[in-house]
């Protein structure tokens, strides 16, 4: 099928170079100047894992070529509108980018368009575009609007793609139903050449559902699906605190929590708190959704309540134990939002390193891939290469995104090199015992401190000479 999608950010561009990939032929537009030139020669305006190899073979076979917003808005077929949803400053999504590209489309296409909502959008905006495109409509234009709200993942968003859990469509016209469906017919039965698990079977056999609604209904399932999962992580972050304060194991509790099939384990996993662009965004357009139709969504206040606060208690964490922080050398590891991407947006890291920057801290920063977004964002901090030089000399390591190669470092060369032994674990991903054997003190969300083995035991060891 030919497809045109408008808007080549995490959303236009992933969903662009898969839809190439399952067989159809992709215009991937952008009003972005630099970011096209950059495309047609290769490169990739953001780091996410396995895209770079699809776009580049989607452009040899000649399935995607970038092209100006004019020349996909000319196209036939469909039109998948994946243009920002900033939020305004009151909460509110901006939906300027998109009512722009409906007045384009109304003012010069012809013939028949299924115009496919993807970037988030609050309930009821096919309803407006459709008001739109007919008050501007020039050509006799024929349209069908659906929404087809985004799930992907970033980090993750190439696999999302091929295994979603659900294809959601929300159409009201079987011409529009049939069109979405042909363009998801290789998902669906499941024909495509997965470019995720070459050398393996996909772990995911069974095909994703398909879920045709109403377009208010899908545009509600986006918000409401998002809002749930930050819940979940507000309710889990809460939870770890009583832990800390009761002497509880919040792994433990998670354990129990999570077994039963009613609860399930995943975003259960306490820590600084979510951030990124989806969640904080698009929980505040929610509330502010809900209070346009007279509902007063508070649990969702006291979500986003919550997570503020994580910033706040992680600092206090680290002053308890390192009294003042003026002057003193911090090591922190990570500021991606989360691992394997290079976004800062939202990055509790970063709020978290202006809190310590503002109590006077020296802050030596490490991430595999966000150094350099994270520079545009921050001033005074050192950026290292890697995570032994940035713990050199310092006070204490604050690992904020959990990058697995944190997993696999020389402990000893690490708790040799610091000033002061002390790690708190931001993201509870290291193992407390291989922490606390190598001399580390270990300070993880949700559970008592832990402190080092060697020291206990030489502790106990001078006691029972004493004794003897
Ligand atoms: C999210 C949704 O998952 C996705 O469906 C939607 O399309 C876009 O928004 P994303 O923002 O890429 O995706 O990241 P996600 O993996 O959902 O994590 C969001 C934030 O929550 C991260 O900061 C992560 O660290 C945090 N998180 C996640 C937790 O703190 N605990 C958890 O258990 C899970």
């Amino acid at each position: 099928m030919k497809i045109s999608i408008m808007g080549a950010g995490y959303v236009g561009l992933t969903t662009a170079a898969c839809l190439a990939e399952i067989g159809h032929e992709v215009l991937c537009a952008d009003n972005d100047e630099t970011k096209l030139r950059g495309l047609e020669a290769g490169r990739l305006p953001f780091f996410e894992p396995g895209l770079e190899g699809i776009v580049a073979r989607a452009r040899r076979n000649g399935r995607l070529r970038f092209v100006e917003p004019a020349a996909a808005i000319a196209s036939e077929g469909v039109l998948f509108i994946c243009v920002g949803t900033p939020p305004r400053d009151n909460g509110e999504a901006d939906l300027s980018a998109i009512e722009a590209v409906a007045r384009a489309v109304a003012r010069t296409a012809s013939g028949y368009r299924l115009i496919v909502e993807k970037s988030t959008v609050p309930v009821q905006t096919a309803k407006r575009l459709r008001k739109h495109l007919s008050a501007y409509s020039r050509n006799g234009l024929q349209y069908d609007v659906v929404s087809n709200p985004e799930f992907l993942r970033e980090g993750s968003a190439v696999e999302d793609f091929f295994h979603p859990d659900r294809i959601v469509v929300g159409a009201e016209s079987p011409r529009a139903r049939e069109l979405m469906t042909a363009v998801y017919r290789p998902l669906l039965d499941q024909t495509f050449a997965c470019p995720v698990h070459t050398d393996a079977a996909c772990p995911e056999q069974a095909p994703p559902r398909l879920i045709v609604t109403d377009t208010n209904s899908a545009e509600l399932i986006k918000h409401a699906s998002n809002s749930f999962l930050a819940m979940k992580i507000s309710f889990i972050n809460m939870v770890a605190d009583l832990c800390e304060a009761a002497g509880a194991d919040i792994d433990k509790v998670v354990e129990g929590l999570g077994s039963d099939r009613r609860i399930g384990p995943s975003f259960l996993r306490p820590g600084i708190g979510f951030g990124g662009f989806c969640f904080p965004k698009d929980l505040q357009a929610f509330v502010r959704i809900a209070e346009n139709f007279g509902c007063d969504f508070a649990l969702l206040k006291e979500v986003e309540n919550i997570n503020a606060r994580r910033v706040e208690q992680f600092v206090a964490k680290v002053q308890k134990e390192l009294w003042t922080l003026r002057g003193k050398k911090l090591a922190v590891w990570g500021l991606a939002f989360k691992p394997e991407t290079d976004d800062v947006r939202f990055a509790p890291a970063l709020a978290i390193i202006r809190r310590l920057q503002a109590e006077g801290a020296q802050v030596h920063a490490y991430d595999p891939q966000a150094r350099e977004k994270a520079a545009q964002e921050l001033s005074g901090v050192r950026f290292h290469d890697d995570p032994y030089a940035a713990a050199d000399e310092a006070e204490a390591i604050l690992l904020l995104t959990e990058w697995s190669e944190f997993r696999y470092l020389d402990w000893n060369r690490i708790a040799a090199a610091m000033a002061r032994p002390l790690l708190f674990d931001g993201r509870n991903m290291l193992e407390r015992e291989v922490i606390t054997a190598h001399g580390l003190h270990y300070f993880a969300i949700g559970k008592e401190p832990a402190a080092p083995l060697l020291a206990r035991q030489s502790l106990g060891a001078a006691l029972a000479e004493a004794a003897s």
